[in-house]
């Protein structure tokens, strides 16, 4: 299917995250407010919707597609719904975006439902840290669900750890330590201020991933690699070791410019940006005009004329964005 969304910029969008669910089983202090209220039934995107949507994105040349959260597993009907967008034709690669908790049992179903590639958050390797970060989670269930997933067999699984200085910063080595050991990657992310998150200050915990390098550098030799993802990673050999290790700096080396994505919402707003509001309603497109087809691809379109260049996330000020990162998976 040749490209057919390209924005101002003359960024080719072949790359969609979808947002299946704002429910999580845990709540991680950087993305969700404890108190956290989950949207109604009525207002988030039937499976069938989901479906419809990912279909007419393929017709437009998204070429990979990215099921996030929320917790995508914890939704009812995740594995059909994987194993339907999966068989798309022009679809290259169904991935996934998860916290672990449901992997352990569901590795098996999810390799066969057509998953390529898995990313599972890690950010930290101490079980009472853990218990901290994520609030309601356990990290033995998390590495169990690591485990199974290594011994299905996809083609790449990612840790991925989220790094706030008191917090987790000291353990950068060993999460290294452990990728290696389990023979999987790693990305280090700086916080982005999404919601306003009351456990810690942003501009405080902040901790650049040129720090997170040095760090590094005492214990592993890293050497840069041609890795793409598509995703804004950007990824080193450790030199000996099958693992990489990627950066997602969005403070400290902006990617936008090489940007390839757009998310969908777990209600159905197109959102151009992670970092911007700019977004369409296709929802409200889908349901005003149900089986219009022709609508849907129309509304799509248009909706690339109005894709931000750039976010302007300033962790140092209250956040602008006022959405949490639960609604549109990161
Ligand atoms: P690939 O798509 O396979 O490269 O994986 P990924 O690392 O991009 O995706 P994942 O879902 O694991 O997300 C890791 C981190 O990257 C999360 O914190 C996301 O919020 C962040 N991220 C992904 N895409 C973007 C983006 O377009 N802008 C910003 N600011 N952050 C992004
Ligand atoms: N900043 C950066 N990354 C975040 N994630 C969740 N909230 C934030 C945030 N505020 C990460 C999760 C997960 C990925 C999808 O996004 O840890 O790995
Ligand atoms: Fe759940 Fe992931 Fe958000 Fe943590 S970061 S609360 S695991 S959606």
């Amino acid at each position: 299917v040749p490209p057919q969304l390209i924005d101002r910029f003359g960024r080719t969008v072949d790359y969609l995250r979808i947002s299946i669910t704002d429910r999580c089983d845990f709540r991680c202090v950087y993305c969700m407010a404890e108190d956290m209220v989950f949207l109604p039934r009525a207002q988030i995107l039937s499976l069938e919707e989901i479906y419809t949507l990912a279909q007419t994105f393929t017709g437009l040349g998204v070429k990979k597609i990215r099921i996030t959260g929320g917790e995508p597993l914890v939704r009812k009907g995740a594995l059909e719904l994987l194993q339907k967008i999966g068989a798309l034709p022009g679809l290259e690669e169904l991935v996934l975006t998860t916290n672990g908790s449901q992997l352990a049992a569901m590795a098996p179903a999810l390799k066969a439902a057509g998953v390529k590639r898995v990313n599972i958050s890690l950010d930290t390797l101490d079980a009472a840290k853990f218990k901290a970060i994520t609030r309601t989670g356990d990290l033995q269930q998390v590495i169990n669900g690591i485990q199974a997933a290594t011994a299905v067999g996809f083609e790449r699984v990612k840790l991925n750890a989220v790094i706030l200085k008191g917090r987790n910063h000291e353990e950068v080595g060993a999460l290294v330590s452990f990728a290696i050991a389990q023979g999987v990657d790693i990305s280090f992310i700086e916080e982005m201020p999404l919601g306003v998150v009351a456990q810690h200050d942003r501009s405080d915990a902040y901790y650049a991933s040129d720090r997170i390098k040095a760090d590094l550098a005492k214990t592993f030799t890293l050497e840069p690699s041609a890795a793409k993802t598509g995703g804004p990673s950007n990824y080193f050999n450790i030199v000996g070791t099958t693992t990489r290790v990627g950066f997602i700096s969005p403070h400290s080396e902006n990617f936008c410019g090489t940007c390839n994505r757009v998310r969908l919402t777990v209600e159905g707003r197109l959102l151009l940006c992670l970092g911007n509001e700019h977004s369409v309603d296709l929802k409200q497109v889908l349901r005003s005009q149900p089986g219009d087809s022709a609508a849907l691809t129309q509304a799509i379109i248009a909706a690339m004329q109005i894709k931000p260049e750039k976010h302007e996330f300033n962790i140092h000020e209250q956040p602008v964005i006022l959405r949490y990162m639960n609604m549109t998976g990161g």
